[in-house]
């Protein structure tokens, strides 16, 4: 077995007359996979220790290195002039906002292709690349999704607001009773506003991206979240607006209709959702963020 307990498919073998000895695959490989030998030429050692990373494909400028996993037509030259500057990458970050205010203009398909295509580039503990994506078009399911999550909602208010069940809950774990009824009144503010068909839960947005991966891969919730900081990203360089629905998320951790709905394997968990659209409001200024404790050891 692989880790990550895949069975190992891994076949990799180098080209001894293209090889230059240059040692770059020994130097990039995580796994130690490649030693040198006496003749200069890396020897391949514990392939199963292979995550199919790539590095060594990607680095070995002679070609000289094949590997089951990466046959030709899935290993593409970068082209530098393409990758934007230090200037331009900080200006495309502190430029996105959460977008809450969309246009009633359908996103289309070919822009929600680039956003997912690019988003998988992002790390992944262990290379594990679980991340499984649900993309929702339909008005009706988002519809659903909005007020399965007002129900969900409803039901906490409700429930924390009959003094039996808050005492027990509080007795039960007192952090979390605390921090439900200090979030109350937002309880009460998404309720009432979804009462007079104000949707403070997806701000009528014409898409949603979920993002969900299987519970029992180590660091899942963690590589889904990096995808999702990755698409929220490409979005706004394509000119849409993104938000995390958090409520959404929220909703389905502790209650299964949407996960259900969606058709989320039991083994899942959903760990991101974002609204996407096209902007209503273009903003003109960013604005600093608070300084973050900073230590330097
Ligand atoms: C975990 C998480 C949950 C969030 N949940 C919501 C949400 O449910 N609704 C919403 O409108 N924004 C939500 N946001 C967006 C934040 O409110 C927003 O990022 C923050 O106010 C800063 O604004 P900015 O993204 O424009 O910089 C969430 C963000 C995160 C990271």
């Amino acid at each position: 077995l692989q880790k990550g307990g895949k069975p190992n498919l891994v076949e990799i073998s180098i080209n001894r007359s293209l090889c230059n000895s240059c040692k770059r695959c020994i130097i990039c490989c995580p796994w130690n996979i490649f030693n040198e030998d006496n003749s200069g030429i890396p020897q391949i050692d514990n392939e199963e220790l292979c995550v199919s990373c790539g590095h060594c494909i990607a680095v070995c400028e002679k070609n000289a290195i094949s590997h089951s996993n990466f046959k030709s037509g899935i290993v593409n030259p970068i082209n530098d002039k393409l990758i934007p500057s230090f200037e331009e990458t900080l200006e495309l970050i502190r430029s996105r906002r959460s977008i809450r205010a969309f246009l009633d203009k359908p996103v289309n398909d070919e822009q929600i292709n680039h956003i997912i295509s690019g988003s998988i580039f992002a790390p992944s503990s262990n290379n594990e690349q679980s991340t499984e994506y649900v993309i929702i078009k339909d008005a009706k399911t988002i519809e659903k999704i909005k007020i399965y999550t007002i129900d969900f909602f409803e039901e906490i208010y409700n429930k924390m607001n009959n003094p039996i069940y808050r005492n027990l809950f509080l007795l039960y774990n007192k952090r979390k009773a605390l921090e439900s009824i200090e979030k109350l009144p937002d309880y009460k503010k998404l309720i009432d506003k979804a009462n007079m068909g104000n949707d403070l839960i997806l701000h009528n947005a014409p898409v949603l991206l979920f993002l969900h991966s299987n519970k029992n891969v180590s660091f899942s919730e963690v590589d889904d979240l990096l995808k999702l900081q990755n698409a929220m990203l490409l979005s706004h360089a394509m000119g849409l607006g993104s938000f995390y629905a958090g409520y959404v998320v929220a909703a389905c951790r502790y209650d299964d209709k949407i996960p259900r709905l969606l058709d989320i394997p039991k083994e899942n968990s959903i760990n991101g959702c974002i609204a996407i659209g096209y902007p209503k409001l273009k903003y003109s200024k960013w604005i600093d963020k608070k300084n973050s404790r900073i230590r330097i050891i």
